[in-house]
């Protein structure tokens, strides 16, 4: 079936990699209530799609999001309470409930700016690949407002406090590289090698168990509130759940190769599918 088509995202594939790019170029992708409203529907019909197996969030044009639209999901909404609700909360919903909880792997790929509200989808994505020469700024204090919605929590999630404060107070632009310095992203690469890289990162993913990957990531984000005695009790009824899960049967699988079958050493990978 063709996917639906949206005013201000595309969706695209690559085989079993779904690339889902915010699309208001002229606008710097700064997000409208239009915006949010398209990237709820259009994830939620992605997470129970069988042929995404990875998502990659990207950006048309210079910029990957260049945050909340001022215009239109600030200024155009002050005086309408009704539809500021509802852009707040489809607002949250994707760039945080959704994404963050996204059944398959998910890769934010940035290039050019990256601002404000647009940290939460990027924290909410697994994993994060920007052009060394990307622009990442917590521009709120710079016009007067502090990072809210839920951005003040992802960078103490995400930051070191001493960065967190710096960046946060300061409105400082940084690069793609100091990103990767401080923890924000994984890669920064340079900008022409960008697709690249992702695709590798992809490709890798899609060679994993993926009821393993789900399970697991779900239990990093998970413990991180938890203490010791929770997380034991979680991540043992987690695994017994991932047990019922797993089509690979992976972990009997692993075993057999390593122990048996001594054909396969775990430790040094990669995942072998029981075909192999
Ligand atoms: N909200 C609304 N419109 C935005 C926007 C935003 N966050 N970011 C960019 N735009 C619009 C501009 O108003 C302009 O629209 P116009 O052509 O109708 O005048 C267009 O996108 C291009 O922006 P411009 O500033 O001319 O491009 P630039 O490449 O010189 O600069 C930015 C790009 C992103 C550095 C600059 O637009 C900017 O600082 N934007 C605000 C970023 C921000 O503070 N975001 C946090 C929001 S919480």
């Amino acid at each position: 079936m063709a996917d639906k088509t949206y005013e201000n995202i595309k969706i695209e594939r690559q085989g079993q990699i779904t690339f889902v790019t915010l699309n208001r170029p002229e606008k710097r992708n700064a997000m409208s209530p239009g915006l949010h409203y398209d990237m709820e529907d259009a994830l939620l019909r992605l997470d129970d799609d069988e042929q995404t197996r990875v998502l990659v969030l990207a950006g048309a044009g210079e910029a990957w999001c260049a945050g909340q639209d001022l215009k239109l999901y600030f200024r155009e909404t002050a005086n309408n309470p009704a539809e500021r609700k509802k852009s707040n909360t489809s607002s949250h919903n994707w760039r945080w409930h959704i994404l963050s909880k996204f059944s398959k792997p998910t890769i934010a790929m940035v290039q050019g700016y990256c601002f404000g509200g647009a940290f939460t989808q990027l924290c909410a994505c697994d994993y994060a690949i920007a052009a060394e020469d990307a622009t990442f700024g917590l521009s709120e204090v710079n016009w007067g407002i502090l990072p809210g919605g839920v951005v003040s929590w992802n960078l103490t999630e995400n930051l070191l406090p001493r960065h967190a404060m710096y960046y946060a107070t300061t409105g400082e632009p940084f690069s793609g590289k100091r990103a990767e310095e401080i923890g924000l992203i994984n890669f920064a690469v340079p900008k022409d090698q960008l697709m690249a890289r992702t695709m590798e990162l992809a490709n890798k993913l899609l060679k994993l168990n993926p009821s393993v990957v789900r399970f697991t990531k779900e239990a990093i984000r998970a413990v991180t509130h938890m203490r010791e005695p929770e997380a034991r009790d979680y991540l043992g009824v987690k695994q017994d759940g991932l047990a019922k899960a797993d089509k690979e049967i992976g972990d009997k699988v692993g075993m057999k190769k390593f122990l048996d079958e001594k054909s396969y050493r775990p430790g040094l990978g990669p995942y072998q599918r029981p075909t192999d």
